[in-house]
């Protein structure tokens, strides 16, 4: 073979290594995906012409080709420790390590405080990598600490862990410790994927991690996206200027290309633990990766190898665990919340159980998906996760523990045919994951949101009522409806929190005022989902009348542009529910009026196909209310003048635009002239 191949294939190797350790380790990519991709297939066509150029530590190996049968055992040079676990889980723990350990050392309070070094407790699965001459021969799991298996193959999938040490003259042996873990955003995006495809999605990262590695096919390994973190050394043998402390070992093993979290301190006595132990816990949950805790370790190897060993268990470390985020626990029954929006949300009721820090009794399901995806139970044992502030949720159900005979499975429409809250019917649209309360104007759950929207400025336009107004409002039991506004007095208005006598009377002449309206802002304030101001606009202008549209059914709906079958059928349900039509009739009854026009339904606006432009500032009418009137009509307001500009109507202070419209000849109004020909039929002015 031409010496020019070998020398190829190694310069490609490293090359790849390097890019590697960029992209794994660095997060910081060097060259684009599809360079990478050309010299991994260049390295591969060499080797695959070549097979006496396949080395061991070549990145082709990453990805292991057949199926392992069951993985061989391993014998651990030196033994695979486990670390004591603080109990106390306050920062008082880091003083009681310790004291233990100066007790053990014989120090007197005079003596001056210990250093130790302080890192992240992985959750994940602990391995041993062993370098030989630098060259990754052997991957083992920790199994019972003296004998692990063999998962080399599935090892050489992780891209992080590199192949080969990079060092010229590397130790004859170096075994580096450390934990195979998933991070959050990798385990998402490969959960989306699975869920996608409609496989099954991984429980959590830990699991994640560690099934990936205890894979038998070495491919699926290498489809999950792992990463890996070193926390100690096994066997070493000829490595020169040996590290003599575990903080000088992790930056020696960063150099030599073996990713080490940054996450970690030196520093003297139990304060500087303390610290680092609430930094972290203050931070955990903004960690790209979980963690159960963190770990303190005496730094110099001469004091801990002083210290030595209780059983299997160093006396020179110890593990301080955070709160678990993951338990075990019961689901005592499901119920559905209902929120501000209408949705349905089904949660279990569990067996109190404590997790993330508090008792937990209750934990989301999401929506009907979710409950069918992990097809949660009444009886079921499952895992409840709380991280930080997010509402605890069900992950997973623990299949084996089902009660006999099977429960039955659990529907949310079949269980909550009407509203919990208001009675109403609860209706799924045909795209939306969420069931919904259809009784948006009438249901206490929702009556914040449905009266903040009705009187919105480009509703029915109450000013000044805000948040704070319909919070008072609504708490005291003064308004349950929107009709309600409009039997509110002088005295109860002046009687609430920041309403001066004069305020609440500015609320009152505002909300007289609302009561002359067009009938498109009604049917926008009612809050019908996916009807939104144009929507409103289209059916105001294609119905005509109020009547007309609730008569309507989704046939004739879909008449009018734009309506598709999911806005037909939430208009339906809406008018549907007598909850909804009573509060229309009480609006109507309290004085709520809009100019309606009888034979409107089939007639196109009388603007309709035209355009039209406004510039300047007219004498009366502000330029939203210009636009609403014009587009009430059917007419399009544009931003700019063209050739087929229809109409061009100027106010005061009419700049470029006016020009433009006299150089093209565009007819030009006044106010008084749009509105004739809005009166008059859009023929001309
Ligand atoms: S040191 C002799 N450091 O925790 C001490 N272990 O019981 C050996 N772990 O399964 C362990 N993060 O995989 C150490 N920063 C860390 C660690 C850590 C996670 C795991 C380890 C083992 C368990 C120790």
């Amino acid at each position: 073979m031409p010496a020019g191949f070998l020398a190829r294939a190694a310069a490609l190797r490293q090359e790849i290594e390097r890019h590697n350790y960029a992209y794994y380790v660095l997060d910081a990519p060097t060259i684009p995906d599809a360079e990478y991709d050309r010299l991994f297939r260049e390295l591969q066509a060499l080797e695959a012409e070549h097979p006496e150029l396949v080395t061991p530590d070549s990145p082709t190996q990453r990805v292991g080709g057949k199926a392992l049968d069951a993985f061989p055992k391993v014998r651990h040079a030196v033994a695979m420790l486990s670390i004591r676990t603080e109990t106390d889980t306050e920062a008082s723990g880091a003083t009681a390590f310790d004291a233990r350990v100066r007790k053990e050392l014989g120090l007197s309070e005079s003596d001056p405080a210990l250093e130790y070094a302080a890192e992240l407790k992985f959750d994940g699965l602990a391995i041993n990598l062993r370098y030989e001459n630098g060259v990754l021969v052997q991957a083992a799991t920790r199994g019972d600490g003296e004998t692990g298996e063999d998962v080399t193959q599935n090892i050489r999938t992780v891209h992080a862990i590199p192949l080969r040490l990079n060092v010229k003259s590397p130790p004859a042996v170096l075994e580096v410790r450390g934990e195979v873990f998933m991070r959050r955003d990798a385990f998402e995006r490969y959960n989306a994927g699975q869920r996608a495809a409609g496989k099954p999605a991984l429980v959590n990262p830990r699991n994640g991690a560690a099934g990936s590695i205890r894979q038998l096919d070495p491919a699926i390994a290498a489809q999950r996206p792992l990463s890996f973190y070193a926390y100690g050394l096994g066997e070493v043998q000829g490595w020169a200027h040996a590290p003599a402390t575990h903080s000088g070992t992790l930056d020696a093993l960063e150099k030599l290309g073996v990713p080490v979290c940054d996450e970690r301190i030196t520093g003297h006595g139990a304060a500087a633990l303390i610290a680092f132990h609430d930094d972290i816990a203050a931070r955990r949950d903004r960690l790209p990766f979980d963690i159960d805790g963190v770990v303190y370790k005496v730094n110099r190897y001469d004091v801990q190898r002083e210290l030595g060993f209780v059983t299997r268990e160093p006396r020179w470390a110890v593990a301080h665990k955070f709160p678990a985020q993951e338990q075990l626990t019961t689901v005592l029954g499901i119920e559905v919340q209902v929120g501000r929006t209408g949705a349905l949300t089904p949660v279990a009721r569990l067996s109190p159980v404590f997790v993330g820090g508090v008792t937990v009794t209750n934990a989301t399901l999401h929506n009907q998906d979710e409950i069918d995806r992990k097809d949660v139970r009444v009886g079921d044992t499952v895992i409840v996760r709380r991280a930080g502030d997010v509402i605890p949720e069900v992950v997973a159900v623990v299949a084996e523990r089902r009660p006999r005979p099977s429960p039955p499975r659990f529907d949310i429409l079949h269980s909550y045919p009407v509203c919990p809250v208001c009675g109403s019917h609860v209706a799924r649209l045909d795209d939306e994951a969420a069931v919904r309360c259809t009784g948006g104007l009438y249901c206490a759950a929702q009556r914040k949101q449905a009266l903040l929207h009705f009187a919105g400025r480009r509703a029915i336009d109450i000013e000044g009522l805000g948040e704070k107004l319909v919070d008072q409002l609504v708490d005291r039991g003064l308004v349950h409806s929107p009709a309600d506004v409009y039997g509110l007095d002088l005295d109860t208005l002046a009687g609430l929190e920041r309403m001066a006598g004069k305020s609440a009377a500015n609320l009152l002449a505002a909300i007289e005022a609302s009561k002359a309206t067009t009938l498109a802002r009604f049917i926008f304030a009612l809050g019908i989902r996916n009807v939104g101001e144009a929507t409103a606009r289209d059916l105001a202008l294609y119905f005509g009348s109020l009547d007309s549209l609730l008569a309507a059914g989704e046939a004739d709906l879909m008449a009018v542009s734009d309506v598709g079958p999911i806005v037909a059928q939430s208009i339906v349900q809406f008018f549907g529910e007598p909850h909804n039509v009573e509060v229309v009739k009480r609006l109507r009854a309290a004085g709520v009026h809009w100019p309606e026009t009888a034979g409107g339904k089939r007639v196109a606006g009388r603007l309709a196909g035209k355009t039209l432009v406004l510039t300047g500032t007219l004498p009366t009418l502000t330029r939203d209310a210009a636009k609403e009137r014009i587009e009430a009509a059917g007419g399009k307001v544009a931003g700019s003048v063209s050739k087929k500009t229809d109409y061009v109507v100027a106010g005061e202070e009419a700049g470029s635009k006016l020009a433009k419209a006299q150089e093209l000849g565009v007819p030009i109004l006044d106010e008084t002239g749009l509105l004739a020909l809005l009166d008059s039929g859009g023929e001309s002015p």
